[in-house]
């Protein structure tokens, strides 16, 4: 997450796309979509588990059991999705057989839509059964992620179709589409897009500010036309993993409405999705985007669909009559899989209406004012303080002889470089309270300890400026207090 120069890690930044992986336990929800384990190995080829179903037809409201077999493997991952759109989300629930072994997850917001393991004990059977819903669609296939070990596993392998009795037959063209790739009808683009428009038809937000998308290749471009009750979204830049953006209430992220294009090696998936937190995507239904299109040539990805202003009844959609913060990130991308936003997103300074008047706009990554604030806590704590500090533990005896207007030389400049510390620690203390308008509310617990950090630095000079004389019983106390507040306070800061 750090800045160029901005080493202070933990601090408010946008998290928008961690993986944290919990994966003995099961608790794999970040992995619902791709279910590809963030182990970072290539998945096994040829599977040698497979899924069994105890019917081939099914009606709404039945219970299939679906049996999982083969060689000891230590975990999985089980959903069934509509065969005719494998990438789309999980489709139903389960019902489990045995909880010792297996557990029910939320998947996409469906309770119970998808199935893992509780331990990495070895297992050779799983049996569950899958409760068809009512809006079941026509054609279920099961998919199944097996991890035999760390860095042996097999991703998405498929269960034999099973229909609904009225249904036509499934084709088996359909059915040897891989699970990756994107099924509805999706066109290719044949150009790249074009900014000319931008401003007078086009609602365009470029990164760097007024970059051409037709002749270079860094520039990440998006743009909004406005026709009768829909908006036409274009969006290209870079394309080696993801490009995104998102419509937020707020400069932060969180309950925000996304849209990722993904490159997945030979095809761009496009996928409308939401962000419950400053965590992992969830994945939504693709069914609100329509005139999906892409195109990914000389290393640009380009995707473009259409979607109705206002979408009534769809969920994680936001009616585009109104006014938003947009942000644009991208990442890295592997089989589909996506990882934390490399560099800062770009977030507009102010909301927009994009159904409004087209406008031409940029965005700023990270604000000058944070780059600042890391900058100052950095000189403060890693330079001032160490060498004030060094001064006080070894200089005091080099140089006890030498003095300077009236004091051990040795403490003059140990005082100067703390009260720089200091000033510097306050200066950097009201920064972010002046970008974010107040105190940062979902920054974790460095605004917390940033608090503490200035509390302290403030505290110390303080101190020092009633310490005891030199022979006095409490100076004792003095030196030890103005040790550890100084230790506690390098320990915070270096947080
Ligand atoms: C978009 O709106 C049109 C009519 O305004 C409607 O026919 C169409 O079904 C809508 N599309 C979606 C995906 O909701
Ligand atoms: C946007 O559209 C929705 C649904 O039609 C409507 O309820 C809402 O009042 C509209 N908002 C504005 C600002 O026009
Ligand atoms: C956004 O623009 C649309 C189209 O011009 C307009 O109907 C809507 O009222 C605007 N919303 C706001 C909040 O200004």
């Amino acid at each position: 997450m750090a800045a160029p120069g901005f080493t202070h890690g933990a601090f408010v930044f946008l998290l928008c796309i961690n993986s944290v992986a919990n994966y003995p336990s099961g608790k794999v929800t970040q992995s619902c979509h791709g279910m590809i384990p963030e182990h970072g190995h290539r998945p096994q080829a040829d599977p040698v588990h497979h899924i069994t179903v105890s019917q081939v037809t099914f009606r709404p409201g039945d219970q299939v059991e679906v049996t999982l077999s083969g060689p000891p493997f230590k975990g999985f991952l089980l959903e069934a999705r509509n065969a005719e759109d494998l990438s789309g989300v999980p489709v139903g629930s389960f019902t489990l057989i045995d909880s010792q072994v297996s557990q029910l997850l939320t998947c996409e917001d469906i309770q119970g839509s998808a199935v893992s393991h509780t331990s990495s004990s070895k297992k050779t059977e799983i049996k569950v059964y899958w409760n068809a819903p009512s809006s079941a669609p026509n054609h279920i296939q099961f998919l199944v992620t097996v991890v035999e070990k760390y860095k042996i596993y097999w991703v998405k392998i498929p269960s034999q179709i099973i229909s609904q009795p009225d249904a036509l037959p499934f084709t088996t063209l359909k059915a040897t589409v891989s699970p990756l790739s994107t099924p509805t009808p999706v066109s290719r683009l044949t150009k790249p897009f074009s900014a000319s428009d931008c401003g007078n038809k086009k609602f365009c937000i470029r990164s760097p500010l007024s970059c051409d998308p037709e002749k270079e290749q860094a520039c990440v471009f998006l743009s909004f036309t406005k026709h009768d009750h829909s908006v036409m979204v274009e969006m290209s830049g870079p394309g080696e993993g993801y490009l995104s953006f998102a419509f937020s209430h707020d400069r932060w992220m969180g309950k925000d409405d996304a849209y990722l294009c993904i490159n997945e090696g030979q095809t761009v998936h496009v996928q409308p999705a939401h962000f419950s937190g400053r965590s992992h995507p969830v994945m939504d239904s693709r069914d609100p985007l329509e005139a999906v299109a892409w195109r990914l040539v000389d290393g640009v990805m380009q995707c473009s669909f259409r979607r109705n202003i206002t979408l009534p009844g769809v969920k994680n959609r936001f009616d585009l009559n109104t006014s938003y913060y947009i942000f644009l990130a991208d990442g890295s991308a592997n089989d589909g899989q996506i990882y934390k936003h490399s560099q800062q997103p770009l977030i507009t300074y102010e909301k927009h209406n994009v159904t409004d008047y087209p406008k031409n706009i940029g965005g700023s990554r990270s604000s000058l004012l944070l780059k600042v604030h890391g900058a100052l806590m950095l000189v403060a704590w890693m330079t001032t303080v160490s060498l004030g500090v060094l001064i006080a533990r070894f200089f005091r005896s080099v140089w006890s002889k030498a003095f300077f207007l009236g004091e051990a030389a040795w403490f003059q400049v140990h005082r100067l470089l703390m009260l720089t510390t200091s000033v510097l620690t306050c200066i950097a203390f009201i920064m972010p309270f002046i970008y974010r308008g107040g105190w940062s509310w979902h920054a974790g617990y460095h605004p917390y300890l940033g608090c503490i950090v200035t509390t302290l630095a403030v505290l110390q000079p303080l101190l020092a400026a009633f310490r005891p004389p030199l022979h006095d019983p409490r100076r004792q106390i003095f030196n030890w207090t103005h040790w550890s507040v100084g230790t506690a306070a390098r320990i915070i800061a270096g947080k």
